[in-house]
């Protein structure tokens, strides 16, 4: 199996398939920048499928699709059928939700195994203000859907920011007593030039201890990726802490990323970027992958900060 400079394995990829969108959040688009506008070079199929063949002889085992929102992208449904069939074992895609209630079925049959949904609030108001105008009732619906589908679990991620919606942490733990669902508090990651910086990041910790304050009882449930995760107790769900900035995992970092532009960015703090357009036979793919997996540096480059414009390129 091939591995990097520092002994790590690359077996998981996650591929933004487009940078557009149809929310906004506030996180995401710095200053409000809007990049649902003209689309511009996204990624081809062949190059998702030629990349993702190349990984799969060096030991690839999971895919995430994300975006952007991976549901703009009119040939989804053949790209996760194609991805399936080349012998990822485990596809999971992240969404914002807005269209997933009509296609969680298609998509399932398609061969997705699993789904993680974006939702910051509760609250239908914190959940328009944060998202630019989302409507919390389709997300509803396409939670319910995604069950109904056969998806499990359901993943739902929430990005706690202080002032707007961190207090509704313990109403989000409350979600995994009765539904089998994960709720994953993810830390802020602030990006360059955004106005929500360090200071609005909730750390994990912080999460843990709003939960415990408010007198639930979190127990451990070891780890998961990049995930720590706890249940309430007799929970049906489970909670999971993500803490990108608080608490890197860079030792046993397993990722690559594909950016919607067809550029593998071996780090997300760091900038080294390698195309792939160029790529044509099944050789430039995997001289691509390794020397992909080579650049790979042994942890965060650049700070708190990450070095990019948009999350949506590079996918959240
Ligand atoms: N920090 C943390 N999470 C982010 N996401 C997008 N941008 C950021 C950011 N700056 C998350 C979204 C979603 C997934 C696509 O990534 O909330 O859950
Ligand atoms: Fe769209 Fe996701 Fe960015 Fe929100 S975080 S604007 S849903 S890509």
């Amino acid at each position: 199996m091939l591995k990097d400079g520092t002994g790590r394995e690359i077996t998981y990829l996650r591929i933004s398939v487009t940078d557009r969108c149809d929310l906004r959040c506030i996180y995401c688009v710095p200053g409000g920048r809007g990049h649902c506008s003209a689309p511009h070079k996204t990624v081809s199929r062949d190059g998702i499928f030629g990349l993702i063949r190349a990984a799969l002889k060096h030991g690839l085992r999971k895919v995430r699709l994300t975006g952007g929102e991976p549901l703009l992208r009119r040939d989804l449904t053949e790209l996760i059928s194609g991805i399936k069939e080349m012998g990822v074992a485990d596809l999971s895609l992240t969404t914002n939700g807005t269209l997933l209630a009509q296609k969680a079925f298609e998509l399932k049959r398609a061969g997705l195994d699993r789904v993680n949904i974006s939702m910051d609030s509760l609250d239908p108001g914190v959940y328009a203000r944060i998202t630019g105008g989302g409507d919390l009732r389709n997300l509803f619906k396409a939670i319910e859907e995604s069950v109904r589908a056969g998806f499990n679990p359901v993943k739902i991620n929430m990005v706690p920011i202080r002032g707007i919606n961190h207090l509704e942490a313990t109403a989000f733990a409350r979600l995994t007593i009765e539904s089998p669902f994960h709720v994953r508090f993810i830390e802020l990651m602030p990006i360059k030039g955004s106005k929500w910086g360090v200071e609005h990041c909730v750390r994990s910790d912080e999460v843990l201890q709003l939960l415990k304050s408010s007198g639930m009882e979190i127990l451990p449930r070891g780890d998961s990726g990049s995930s720590r995760n706890y249940a309430l107790p007799g929970a049906k769900g489970i909670i999971g802490l993500i803490s990108p900035v608080s608490n890197h995992f860079c030792a046993s970092c397993n990722r690559l990323r594909l950016t919607s532009a067809g550029i593998i960015r071996p780090c997300l703090f760091a900038d080294t970027e390698i195309d792939i357009s160029r790529a044509k036979s099944e050789r430039d793919f995997e001289d691509i992958f390794i020397k992909a997996v080579n650049s790979k540096p042994p942890g965060k480059e650049s700070g708190a900060f990450i070095p990019l414009d948009s999350m949506s390129e590079v996918g959240g």
